[in-house]
């Protein structure tokens, strides 16, 4: 199975219609986009026509300014029988490879005392002025971390049911520390970029995630994590790579 990788396009602005014109089809059988593509109800239409399937998780900023909840049940229900699949806590799989998509979210737990993390990140966090919940109340850090963890227990019971082949997880935010870019230091915004899920990793061949804007391909153990991040047109990553593709 040839996987093309790539995340954080950020066509939220782009007027243009249709797919990211940085990334270019590939000699590849799906195309794994972790996040921050552009807005939920729209990343279908866009990429509906390309040449091979799509499996598409959605990032914080593909919900900024819905409702959270309403949103992602539209953007599922709308790219049911489409090129594009949006996982969010569900799998597919293609043969021996089973894919599992969510959001994913964070802990708040990577660095330091936990409230202090999460009151810090609320304080100057730009999700906790673009992100509501169902009830139209701005979303809080409890309420991302209370999402995270459920999504950790769907994914550790997700990947214990019986299953001949490999495990892939699509994610947005990432699974371990070591996806941070070190320039930027460790510290209370760390923790809402990554949390350490390397206790899940044992049965997972490939982690691909994005969020943060940086190409990241490391192993911890036998599982290899990428991250193939385009960055904004105006914050581009130098290192994406248009036709990144990981075989396993
Ligand atoms: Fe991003
Ligand atoms: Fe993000």
């Amino acid at each position: 199975m040839k996987m093309h990788i790539a995340s954080d396009l950020h066509q939220h602005s782009d007027k243009r219609r249709g797919p990211d014109t940085r990334l270019r089809p590939t000699e590849a059988d799906v195309l794994l986009l972790a996040g921050d593509i552009d807005y939920v109800e729209r990343v279908a239409e866009r990429y509906a026509r390309w040449p091979y399937d799509v499996l598409y998780v959605m990032g914080n900023h593909d919900i900024y300014h819905r409702l959270h909840e309403p949103a992602v049940a539209r953007a599922i229900a709308a790219t049911r029988g489409s090129r594009v699949k949006l996982l969010e806590r569900s799998t597919v799989t293609y043969g021996t490879v089973r894919f599992h998509g969510c959001c994913l979210w964070t802990d708040f737990a990577l660095v330091g005392d936990l409230a202090d993390v999460m009151a810090l990140n609320e304080m100057h966090g730009a999700d906790y002025r673009c992100l509501r919940r169902a009830d139209g109340q701005l979303l809080k850090p409890t309420d991302i971390r209370r999402e995270h963890l459920l999504t950790v227990d769907w994914l550790q019971r997700s990947l214990a049911r019986p299953f001949v082949g490999k495990h892939v997880v699509l994610s947005h935010h990432a699974p371990h520390r070591r996806s941070l870019n070190r320039a930027y230091g460790v510290n209370w915004a760390s923790a809402s970029f990554a949390s350490d899920l390397s206790a899940l990793m044992k049965p997972v061949s490939l982690w691909a995630h994005g969020h943060v804007h940086d190409f990241v391909d490391y192993k911890v153990k036998r599982c290899r994590v990428v991250c193939n991040a385009a960055g904004s047109a105006a914050r581009p990553n130098d290192l994406f790579m248009s036709d990144f593709v990981v075989e396993i």
